[in-house]
């Protein structure tokens, strides 16, 4: 079995939800209490042991590459004045030389041409696919439970948690045999049903591990919901040849793309956070009134 050392970051999206903020900046460099949204998701795949990082970008994203690159200057800066603490995060944070690719994805044709653009890098081995939108927030990373399941049963998995009735309509949903397993065999898979048809509650957290045949099946580039090139459309092509398991994360999942999403993740990383949580909640109990 062919480990997992390749992580997709698919970071080209407009963040148009989120204007003015994101005029000059993209989405995902927005702040979640003390590091950008996208940090908080590679730290999830350098938990779960991954090796390399791909990011798939687009224009006005230069930042990212900033972001992940090593701070020369800065490093020195916090040697000389002794900030030991805050250069040890620095250093643990930054992946190694050589250990990080960008590609661009060009055009907004959706995220299943997204993580095709990042078929030459990857290569022939199965990889993890990271959503920088969807926050897990949970004692032990989702990526870690996906790659333990995968060395498990090989195969392609998908992490999936409950959403609402009401809320099913955004998301795609995957219905499950044996549906309160924390790893089950995916039946069906449907991209944001309709109202009132959704097969079941459990939701696509954005998080995916991934045979390398899921290519091939992008190549032919067809356009599904919404005129987008739908990734889960080539997932249900090669859910015919290869099995698909669901892995549900049972942490909070936050969907940082919603102003709501992104104000409850600051809210709950921000009581989680040893340091900040007395005077937080305090904070936040005198707001309430
Ligand atoms: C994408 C996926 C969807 C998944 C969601 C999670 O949709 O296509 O299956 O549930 O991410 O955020 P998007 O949010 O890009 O519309």
């Amino acid at each position: 079995m062919k480990r997992i050392r390749k992580a997709v970051f698919p970071v080209a999206g407009l963040g148009t939800r989120f204007l003015p903020a994101t005029k000059a900046v993209p989405k995902e460099m927005l702040t979640v209490v003390d590091r950008p949204v996208i940090q908080h998701v590679v730290d999830e795949a350098i938990a779960a042991g991954i090796e390399h990082f791909v990011f798939v970008t687009g224009r006005n994203k230069g930042v990212i590459e900033e972001h992940f690159d090593k701070h020369f200057e800065l490093e020195a800066t916090l040697r000389s004045r002794g900030k030991t603490v805050e250069l040890r995060q620095l250093e643990q944070q930054t992946p190694a030389a050589g250990a990080t690719s960008f590609t661009r994805q060009q055009e907004p044709l959706g995220l299943g041409h997204a993580v095709w653009c990042a078929r030459d890098i990857v290569g022939d081995e199965p990889f993890a696919l990271l959503l920088p939108d969807m926050l897990h927030h949970g004692k032990v990373g989702c990526m870690a439970e996906m790659i333990k399941a995968y060395e498990a049963k090989g195969g392609n998995h998908i992490g999936v948690y409950p959403v609402r009735d009401d809320e099913t309509h955004q998301y795609g949903i995957v219905d499950v045999a044996g549906s309160a397993d924390k790893v089950a065999k995916i039946k069906a898979m449907v991209e944001k049903p309709a109202r009132g048809t959704a097969p079941s509650n459990l939701a696509i957290s954005g998080r995916y591990i991934l045979q390398p045949k899921i290519f091939e099946l992008l190549a032919t580039q067809e356009r599904g919901a919404g005129g987008e090139i739908q990734l889960t459309d080539s997932m249900l092509k090669l859910a015919e040849a290869e099995p698909f398991y669901a892995v549900r994360f049972d942490g909070k999942v936050y969907d940082t793309g919603s102003k709501i999403g992104f104000l409850a993740a600051n809210v709950a990383y921000g009581l989680a956070d040893e340091k900040l949580a007395p005077e937080f909640r305090a904070v936040i109990k005198d707001i309430l009134g």
